[in-house]
């Protein structure tokens, strides 16, 4: 008889909820993390850290550019490095150790250490070999390495240096104008850096609705962030205290250097399986590195699973937990089942960008027959309230049904307003009944609604 019903390996936001849920659907379950503390890169060193760091270094900016204008007098707020990393590392601490009890509680045993897998059914962990009759693996991602670049952690970073820098630097070069690109550049850039984000394409965040990607990069702007777009970078050197990065311009093939205290490379992230002996278990992967899954997330050896990071699809935690709870329904003979269609994505910046389902050049590349119905946060009373009124909701729906069929969202709390449309396209909704919702007023939602109403008889507010 095998040790563990199941063993999944890796406790990152996909294998700690697989463990919790198989936990709870009866089965005997093990869930193997090298790292100190459970939580995964998301916890320890990737969504919860920086989200600390932008709420604090948010809120610096409405005490530097807000309280004033609401009567609120106050001395410039002094930045006390060591106590902000100190704030941070408690919210990451409290949650690590969230995921402790909730293991204790559901009965998950954690074993401690790197795990491999000799041989379907068994995973090494030291000198250990526990059995078990499924393996999830949910082993996550890693920062791509860039050519021409080496990252040592200090002056050139990944977003994981980047979360413990000695002290906010004067200038900062940020390659990629990607997710962790523009959510670190705003913390630094709040700070007082000098931020440039260098970036290959001709927009920001590729991707995302063209009309929000633009507005969203001029309110970056406004915040002082600087852009150089187009731009490839090929090199990105250690020079004393500081680093030098080298990029050629795409439109006439220019080269260019630029200087700064500090390189941030946020390039993208790729699978990481390294020590996992898939290659000699026999594991098919994806030409890009991922492991290849079937719709019930099973590899090509038999009892053996993958989800999260790993595998294709969005790099994100909601994501690999989604699936974490899928295959562990699938593992206890139910049915798991991943809407790939309605997951939602959201940048943390302030504004905030949120965005599910298509955008309009998706729309227009299938040839589909679509309404826009928009709505701007300047005809909302409660973001005019707080300063928030950038920004604005775009719905798509099909033009014959109103079906919901996507929606974008750059504006105050964009990251929650956007499940209220997560939900909708669930139920197969449309704009309509989203517009004869009544919604509470004075709230961000109305937002929402005023766009619903836009693909129909028109907004009121506007
Ligand atoms: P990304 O894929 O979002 O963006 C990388 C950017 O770098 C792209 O715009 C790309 O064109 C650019 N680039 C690549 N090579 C370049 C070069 N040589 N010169 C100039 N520009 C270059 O990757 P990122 O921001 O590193 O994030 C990695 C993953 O982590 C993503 O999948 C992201 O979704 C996820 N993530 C999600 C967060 C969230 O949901 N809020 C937060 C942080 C990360």
């Amino acid at each position: 008889m095998a040790d563990f019903d199941l063993i999944v390996i890796g406790a990152g936001p996909g294998g700690y909820v697989c463990a919790i849920r198989a936990a709870q659907l009866g089965l005997k379950v093990a869930c193997v993390e090298g790292r100190e503390t459970l939580g995964g890169t998301c916890l320890n060193v990737g969504c919860i850290p920086s989200k600390a760091l932008l709420h604090a270094t948010h809120s610096l900016h409405e005490a530097e550019h807000n309280f004033e204008k609401m009567g609120l007098k106050v001395a410039r707020p002094k930045v006390d490095w060591t106590q902000m990393q100190a704030y941070k590392d408690d919210v990451v601490g409290t949650n690590t150790k969230g995921i402790e009890f909730l293991f204790k509680k559901n009965k998950v045993t954690w074993i401690k250490g790197w795990a491999s897998i000799p041989k379907a059914g068994q995973v090494q962990v030291g000198d250990e070999t526990h059995t078990a009759r499924n393996i999830v693996i949910a082993s996550g991602s890693e920062p791509s390495p860039l050519n021409g670049v080496e990252m040592d952690e200090d002056v050139i970073v990944s977003s994981t240096g980047a979360l413990t820098l000695a002290k906010p630097p004067k200038s900062m070069v940020v390659i990629g104008a990607g997710v962790i690109g523009l959510e670190m550049g705003s913390v630094y850039a709040r700070l007082g850096t000098d931020v440039t984000v260098i970036e290959y394409l001709d927009e920001i965040t590729p991707g995302m609705d063209a009309e929000v990607a633009k507005t969203f990069k001029r309110i970056l702007g406004k915040q002082g962030l600087k852009f150089v777009m187009g731009a490839a970078v090929s090199k990105a050197e250690r020079k004393g205290k500081a680093a030098e990065v080298s990029y050629t311009l795409r439109k006439d093939d220019s080269a260019h250097q630029i200087k700064a205290d500090i390189v941030l490379v946020a390039t993208g992230r790729r699978p990481f399986t390294d020590g996992l002996g898939l290659d000699a278990l026999g594991v098919e992967k994806e030409p890009r590195g991922q492991i290849r899954i079937n719709g019930q997330f099973a590899t090509n050896i038999p009892g053996v699973y993958a989800i999260g990071d790993a595998v294709v699809g969005p790099m994100l935690a909601h994501k690999a937990e989604d699936e974490g709870m899928a295959v562990a329904e699938v593992i206890a003979g139910k049915h798991g089942h991943v809407n790939y269609d309605v997951i939602p994505g959201v940048i943390y910046t302030a504004p905030e960008v949120a965005t599910v389902g298509k955008t309009e050049q998706q729309l227009k590349d299938e040839g589909r027959a679509y309404k826009v119905g928009k709505f701007s946060f300047m005809g909302n009373a409660r973001a005019k309230a707080v300063f928030q009124a950038e920004g604005f909701v775009k719905l798509l729906t099909d033009k014959d049904t109103d079906r919901i069929l996507g929606c974008h969202i750059i504006g105050p709390a964009a990251g929650d307003l956007i499940h209220e449309i997560c939900v909708a396209m669930e139920f197969g909704a449309s704009a309509q009944d989203v517009a004869l919702t009544c919604h509470a007023h004075p709230t961000y939602s109305e937002a929402v609604r005023e766009a619903a109403l836009a693909c129909g008889d028109g907004p009121i507010h506007m």
